[in-house]
């Protein structure tokens, strides 16, 4: 019987186990985007997952919606990442790096001088964005042109590049929680009349483009897609057909070989569990997409040992990725594997600060070191 402590190898890529660490932006990046040095101790500190999925990366400047969250397109920006890949590989992970472009979530604030939110369209999504300044609402973004189009779908081809030459085993497309490829794939947020909008079958067209230029650049096996599936964050909706959507776009996806696709259940909403109450009436996110993806399928969102465990076996999944948990238990393979109690989330910490509440979370049995965020409960 498969389970989630199982060895698991696709494509050339050799995992110590089923265990994923999801995607957290932490913020804790230089201000030009550069991974900062505490970023390989907290990767290091988390490399028992078998598969580790690095917070959203920013592709360009452009791409860039908040702030101190890193960049994969200078040659520093290369330089740092090359020195987590390092420290993840001696501890026996694989690291994929999440490739991110936000569209119309940012603001002017967190760009370099001159720049402008860019989307499929000229609509804004109402939430504010923590500037320097404060939380400002977000503007309305300008709608791309068709070369900037292209020029989006090169530079996440070369960010794929950039990050195999920082040592990464792969990347993961970012078409989740509303951000650029979501926006394209969604009718609400796309009004283009040209190939890149309109139907289903363009309006696709954007991530499965960027999926084969990924592809082209590295490899199929080494482009994941991350998706969130029947989740309003962001403003991802599809009130028209998002079932129709999302079955296209499988479909599409699965005819590239990509290295596997990773699906959000729809209990989670970017970083927020629904209320029990709402959580009853979400859809089924792994019923509907296992039996459209054959291959490698990564479930995320609201697991815990239990559930992941139920999860591998029935073989509603290949893997599951952790979140939250991640950031509180730099451990928390080992302490799932034992049984062994979880340290309390802290969402105080999770963005933009130094040390505190990223690399100081202690291991299990590891006396925490006076001032330590976390202090061991027994489960929440
Ligand atoms: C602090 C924080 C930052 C996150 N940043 C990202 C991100 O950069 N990219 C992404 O795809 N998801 C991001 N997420 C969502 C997580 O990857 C994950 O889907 C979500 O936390 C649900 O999983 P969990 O219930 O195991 O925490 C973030 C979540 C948290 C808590």
């Amino acid at each position: 019987m498969k389970d989630l402590f199982d060895r698991y190898d696709f494509h050339g890529h050799r995992l110590a186990n089923r265990i994923v660490m999801a995607p957290m932006t932490r913020s804790r990046a230089a201000d030009d985007g550069t991974p900062r040095p505490m970023m390989v101790e907290y990767y290091a500190q988390r490399s028992e997952a078998g598969l580790i999925v690095s917070e959203g990366t920013n592709i360009s400047a452009q791409a860039q919606g908040f702030l101190y969250t890193p960049g994969i397109f200078t040659e520093a920006h290369i330089e740092a990442w090359r020195r987590v890949t390092a420290a993840v590989h001696a501890q026996g992970s694989t690291f994929f790096l999440q490739l991110w472009h936000v569209g119309r979530i940012g603001h002017p604030d967190n760009m370099e001088a001159g720049l402008h939110p860019v989307a499929p369209s000229a609509l804004a999504h109402p939430r504010t964005i923590v500037t320097r300044s404060g939380p400002q609402p977000t503007v309305v973004p300008r709608a791309m042109n068709l070369d900037e189009v292209k020029q989006a779908i090169a530079q996440y081809a070369t960010a794929a590049r950039n990050a195999i030459r920082a040592g990464c085993d792969g990347v993961e497309i970012h078409a989740a929680n509303g951000y650029l490829p979501s926006q394209f794939l969604h009718s609400s947020s796309n009004l283009r009349a040209d190939r890149y909008g309109g139907g289903i079958a363009d309006r696709i067209r954007f991530l499965v483009e960027v999926a084969q230029a990924c592809a082209a650049a590295i490899g199929a096996h080494r482009v994941g897609v991350r998706i969130t599936p029947f989740s309003a964050f962001n403003g991802a909706t599809s009130p028209d057909d998002e079932a129709g959507l999302y079955d296209q776009l499988l479909a599409a996806l699965e005819d590239l070989e990509l290295g596997y696709l990773h699906a959000v259940t729809a209990e989670v909403s970017g970083n927020v569990t629904l209320a029990e109450a709402e959580r009853q009436k979400v859809a089924d996110v792994l019923g509907f997409v296992r039996p459209r993806w054959r291959r490698t399928l990564i479930a995320a969102g609201n697991f815990d040992l239990e559930r992941a465990r139920a999860t591998i076996r029935d073989g509603r999944a290949d893997l599951v990725a952790f979140g939250r948990d991640f950031i509180s238990n730099p451990d928390l393979v080992i302490r799932l594997r034992h049984g062994y109690p979880l340290a309390r989330r802290d969402p105080a910490e999770w963005y933009g600060a130094g040390a505190e509440g990223y690399t100081d979370y202690p291991r299990w049995g590891v006396t925490p070191s006076a001032g330590a965020a976390a202090q061991l409960e027994s489960a929440e």
